[in-house]
């Protein structure tokens, strides 16, 4: 049984393809296992991006609430804001200061702004460092990540192998879990759900403007009658994450045959959402009108994460030959 541990940057409210693509097969390992997994809001790495105190304690907020009414239970799991357990900061240095700098050079975080150096901070370029401190504090073992973090995890183990090497064994070198079969969904304008799009389909929102924006999902001109092509279609695509297998089927039968037109399609999505993700929205929305409640929550998850860290730190430091000698 091992130990997962994941982050998540609170840079805005998460969306379905995140829910989908990622917390929920997240909190699925982390039931799967016999001890605890840690998940934290990295309000840290958010700050590379984030310069505004009220958005980043929003967006901090929309994340737990998020995760909690998806079913993370924080009593058998530790969930925690990162800037609750400064400890990370520290192990960040030092394995900072085993970090060659060709490694960081030619992360692509990095480098798809090195062309503007002037807009690069030395957060963006040592965010990498912040992450692999992220997951050795803990001694994690399985990181489930999109793809797209393949290159942090890879520094991570090259850092925990470069620790290990200099000042002996200390660190588990952790394992990326990507999960494979998900597919990646498309937003209302049919490219990748995405934040940065602005394409994003919210199912925590109310019905009324859960179904506004399904309206707004950009569909051919194929009239009413005519067959319609399911695969090329974003209403289907969503309905067929969503939807029972049976339902699924049956649209795409409906589809193929013509006779149903694009309208009636959304209110089938849009219904589908609704009941899917009812009991999660009332939830989401309890939580976020109680932030005091939250916030509790956190504290309690940090305070436990700080246990764990402060005992790695401590052998840390005694490796390196840092802090007082007992
Ligand atoms: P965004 O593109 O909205 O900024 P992030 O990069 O913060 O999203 O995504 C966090 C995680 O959510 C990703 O690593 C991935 O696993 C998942 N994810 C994001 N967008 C999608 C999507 N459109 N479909 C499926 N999963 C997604
Ligand atoms: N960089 C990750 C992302 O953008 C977030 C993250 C920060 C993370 N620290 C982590 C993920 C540690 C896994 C483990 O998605």
């Amino acid at each position: 049984m091992s130990r997962v541990l994941t982050g998540i940057q609170s840079s805005g409210k998460p969306h379905l393809g995140n829910i989908l693509g990622a917390i929920l097969p997240a909190i699925e390992l982390a039931n799967a296992q016999s001890e605890p997994a840690y998940f934290f809001i990295a309000d840290l790495h958010a700050l590379t991006t984030v310069r505004n105190r009220d958005l980043l304690r929003e967006n901090t907020y929309a994340v737990a609430a998020s995760w909690i009414a998806c079913g993370l239970d924080t009593e058998r799991h530790v969930f925690f804001r990162q800037s609750e357990v400064p400890e990370v900061c520290e192990l960040a240095w030092y394995l900072g200061c085993l970090t060659p700098y060709p490694m960081l050079a030619n992360a692509h975080s990095f480098k798809e702004k090195s062309n503007n150096l002037a807009e690069v901070s030395a957060g963006l370029f040592t965010y990498p460092v912040l992450m692999a401190a992220d997951i050795l504090l803990y001694q994690a073992e399985l990181v489930p990540v999109g793809k797209d973090q393949k290159q942090h995890l890879e520094i991570t183990r090259d850092l925990a192998g470069a620790f290990n090497r200099t000042y002996g064994e200390t660190f588990k070198l952790p394992e990326p879990v990507f999960k494979e079969e998900v597919m990646v969904l498309p937003g209302i304008d049919g490219r990748k759900m995405s934040k940065s799009y602005n394409n994003t389909i919210d199912p925590f929102a109310e019905p009324a403007a859960l179904q506004k924006r399904i309206r707004q999902i950009v569909t051919d001109s194929t009239p009413l009658e005519a067959p319609k092509d399911p695969d090329k279609c974003t209403v289907f695509k969503l309905y067929s994450v969503v939807a029972p297998t049976e339902a699924v089927e049956e649209l795409r039968r409906r589809y193929l045959e013509g006779g149903i037109g694009y309208g009636q399609a959304k209110q089938m999505l849009f219904e589908v959402l609704e009941t899917r993700f009812a009991r999660e929205r009332e939830r989401y929305r309890e939580l976020m009108s109680d932030k005091g409640q939250l916030e509790v929550i956190l504290r309690r998850g940090a305070e436990k994460a700080r246990e764990v860290a402060a005992q790695t730190l401590r052998l840390v430091r005694e490796r390196v030959g840092t802090g007082a000698v007992s």
